[in-house]
């Protein structure tokens, strides 16, 4: 296992489609999952829950995706709504984080909100830890009321994004990274 700082000086996203299988095996999913779940989180409130999508589950969505798609716009083509099947279909995991703000007299919105994303973060480096190629993705779907009602989600739920796990098929480029000295000041 590398280095904590090494890895996390290094991590880079894997794109899904330069992922295949094998996923996390199921010990490796609840090490995963349970380091999701060990993140900042004011008054205990636990403002977030997770989805698997594994096997015909990805197809199951994909399928919901591109109905709602096929049904919102009537001029897709019908490459378009093959490829909306296929938004899950590429990595053999797929967790969705979903963010549920929770009324409290201490603990604004946005703190709850900005834990959800403490805990997709947190999957990401772990599964990363693990070896696997990580991805936090969202797309319109992610936004869409009839998908997430459709994947279950409650009306008060949202979607933080879809983190695609699997095993690179390729090293990734790494990306430029912000300057340190353009976005850090001293008071
Ligand atoms: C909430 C959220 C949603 C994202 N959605 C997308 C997306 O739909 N497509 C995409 O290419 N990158 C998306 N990204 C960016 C990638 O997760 C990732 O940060 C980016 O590819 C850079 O990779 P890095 O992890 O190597 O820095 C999203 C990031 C966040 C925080």
């Amino acid at each position: 296992m590398p280095d904590t700082i090494e890895l996390l000086k290094t991590r880079r996203s894997v794109k899904p489609r330069e992922m295949t299988g094998p996923g996390p095996s199921p010990a490796e999913l609840e090490t995963i999952l349970t380091i999701g779940a060990r993140v900042p989180d004011h008054g205990k409130l636990a403002p977030w829950r997770f989805i698997i999508f594994e096997g015909d589950a990805r197809q199951r969505a994909g399928e919901i995706i591109a109905q709602v798609f096929a049904g919102k716009n009537p001029q897709a083509t019908e490459a378009d709504i093959e490829a909306e099947k296929k938004r899950l279909t590429d990595a053999p995991l797929v967790i969705g984080l979903v963010s549920i703000t929770k009324p409290h007299p201490k603990v604004p919105p946005f703190e709850q909100e900005l834990s959800a994303g403490a805990s997709a973060m947190n999957i990401v480096t772990a599964a990363t830890a693990l070896g696997y190629g990580a991805a936090w993705l969202t797309g319109w779907f992610c936004f869409d009321r009839d998908v997430l009602d459709r994947l279950g989600l409650k009306p008060e739920e949202k979607l933080a994004g879809m983190i695609h796990i699997g095993t690179p098929t390729k090293p990734s480029e790494d990306r430029p990274r912000p300057v340190l000295s353009e976005i850090v000041t001293r008071f």
